[in-house]
């Protein structure tokens, strides 16, 4: 265990629209890791926010009659509520309309000015609104843009270039250097053969706009949004002027991100970097996309899915067990509400809720509501104990990988394994013969088995985790807020004579057939 800092962000999300459930992917995700690490005793620092500065964000405004920033103020609480919703557990909120971002944008500028890297140039060609982003002919699909599927509009302005060619080289030599800066490998490879192909100076002013941070050298232009929006990750720790913060944290350990907006992460920032002297971020984590039955979701098909709306009528717990365990993070995954309840149902409500509720009310039953001790150990408990010490051990790597599903598999192994247990020493018999010290060692192994589960629950499903923690008992020795991740290495954690509380059915079935979509 280290208490080394972490710093871990995700993408800002722009705000022309309020988020569905593809950006509550991407928080639920990297909430998950910032726990995680806060268990393992990181001090971990995780921020998300808004980008506001994009030309749709300003048609979304003028379209309601409402200056940009009134607009962003308004739609600042919107993408706040989901995300507490979520129980997204982020240290800072970013806007980049905030007036100390600009000054961090205008400090970076004035850095990679001074290093000779900016100049001014036509750029004449292809933009993506939706994007946000230069387009060459050959990236677009019969005049659309194939991620949008929106027509590029032809533009014609005279910008400031950032010499984004120069840095090809290095970036080249520190991606194949550093094997864990752009993952997964799908998308690092991705990149090479973009980077291999050669690159071109990249705009960073649009004088067609007045949305934005005004550009130091030319006021008469905006800096370019995306310029501006990946700055927010040194905003966020302070940057330029909050120095001890910064100083901890940067750089950042992990940007998470969606596959889409690679080429902005992992060659315009990492060159911006270059330029104004600043070490890079560690790793680059590209998660897939979600989409609803197989298609991007699409507003006037109604197949936008509401995170909110899932988290309130089902608690935000199962939507996060949902996204996380579902969607492998390399992938592109799929909502449906059939998959939904089927994951919910079967793995939430039986082999986890079913077991912790069958064992309180078999301790209420047959001993008090008390945990016994462990007098007679016999090889079945034998090998469970060491199935469930080494969870967490096991996950730990694929956490770091941002394998998300497959720790969540692993644990469910687990937590299946219990169940079987459950079966194979009979409780109920070994309660009606009287073999008080048997079914004492029994019940108390499966609460041990809960134990360690609902701590290496606690990134995931973190108020579940707790609920599990609370009817054990064990809230009474251990507050569940200062649990380590050691803990879950441990056995004899739990004091005999704990009493335990008996509680409603953490996850109830959801009974009804298949919702209306
Ligand atoms: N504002 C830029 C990011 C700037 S970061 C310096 C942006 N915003 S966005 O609102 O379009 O997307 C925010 C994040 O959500 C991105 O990482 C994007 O990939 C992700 N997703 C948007 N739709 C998604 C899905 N359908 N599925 C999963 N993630 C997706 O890009």
């Amino acid at each position: 265990m280290s208490g080394k800092a972490f710093y871990i962000t995700t993408a800002i999300d722009y705000v022309n629209s309020v988020p569905h459930i593809g950006h509550a992917y991407e928080k639920v995700c990297a909430d998950a890791l910032a726990r995680w690490k806060r268990m393992e005793g990181r001090e971990t620092f995780f921020l998300i926010g808004n980008d506001e500065h994009s030309a749709n964000v300003e048609k979304r405004a003028a379209s309601l009659g409402l200056p940009p920033l009134q607009y962003c103020d308004q739609m600042e609480p919107k993408f706040v509520d989901v995300w507490k919703k979520l129980n997204i557990s982020y240290d800072r909120f970013i806007r980049t309309s905030n007036p100390l971002h600009h000054v961090a944008v205008k400090e970076l500028f004035a850095r990679i000015h001074k290093n000779g890297d900016i100049f001014k140039g036509k750029y004449k060609g292809w933009y993506c609104v939706s994007c946000e982003a230069y387009k060459k002919e050959g990236d677009l699909v019969e005049g659309k843009c194939p991620t949008h599927q929106t027509s590029a509009q032809q533009v014609e302005e005279e910008n400031y270039f950032f010499k984004l060619t120069k840095y090809r080289d290095a970036l080249l030599d520190h991606i194949e250097k550093n094997p864990s800066f752009i993952v997964p490998k799908i998308r690092k490879n991705e990149i090479l053969s973009v980077l291999r192909e050669g690159l071109e100076d990249v705009s960073v002013s649009r004088s067609s706009t007045k949305w934005g941070v005004p550009l130091p050298i030319d006021p008469s232009h905006a800096v370019y949004v995306w310029f501006d929006a990946l700055i927010n990750y040194l905003t966020g720790i302070g940057f330029p002027d909050g120095t001890e913060t910064f100083e901890k944290f940067w750089p950042a350990d992990i940007h998470m991100i969606g596959k889409d907006i690679t080429r902005f992460h992992c060659i315009m920032w990492p060159a911006m970097l270059l330029s104004a002297g600043l070490p890079l971020p560690k790793t680059i984590a590209a998660h897939g996309f979600v989409y609803v039955k197989g298609q991007k979701m699409s507003k006037t098909l109604g197949t936008v899915i509401d995170p909110a709306a899932v988290a309130d009528k089902y608690g935000h717990d199962a939507l996060r067990y949902f996204l996380l365990r579902e969607i492998a993070f390399d992938k592109d995954g799929d909502f449906s509400w059939e998959k939904f309840i089927e994951r919910y149902n079967a793995d939430l409500a039986n082999d986890l809720g079913n077991l912790l509720h069958r064992t309180l009310n078999m301790i209420n039953r047959y001993q008090g509501g008390r945990v016994g001790a462990k007098n007679d150990v016999q090889a079945i408990d034998s090998a469970l104990q060491s199935k469930l010490m080494a969870v967490a051990g096991t996950i730990t790597p694929m956490i770091d990988n941002c394998e998300f599903h497959d720790a969540l598999a692993t644990i469910w192994d687990s937590i299946k394994e219990m169940n079987t247990y459950v079966e194979k020493t009979s409780p109920w018999t070994l309660s009606k013969q009287k073999a008080t010290a048997r079914l004492e060692t029994v019940l108390s192994t499966i609460v041990e088995g809960l134990r360690i589960v609902a701590v290496v629950l606690k990134p995931f499903i973190p108020l579940s985790a707790e609920k599990i923690w609370d009817q054990l008992g064990i809230a009474q020795q251990t507050p569940f807020g200062a649990v380590s991740l050691d803990t879950a290495k441990q056995w004899q954690y739990v004091n005999p004579q704990t009493v335990v509380k008996t509680g409603s059915p953490i996850f109830p079935k959801i009974e009804i057939e298949i919702e209306n979509e």
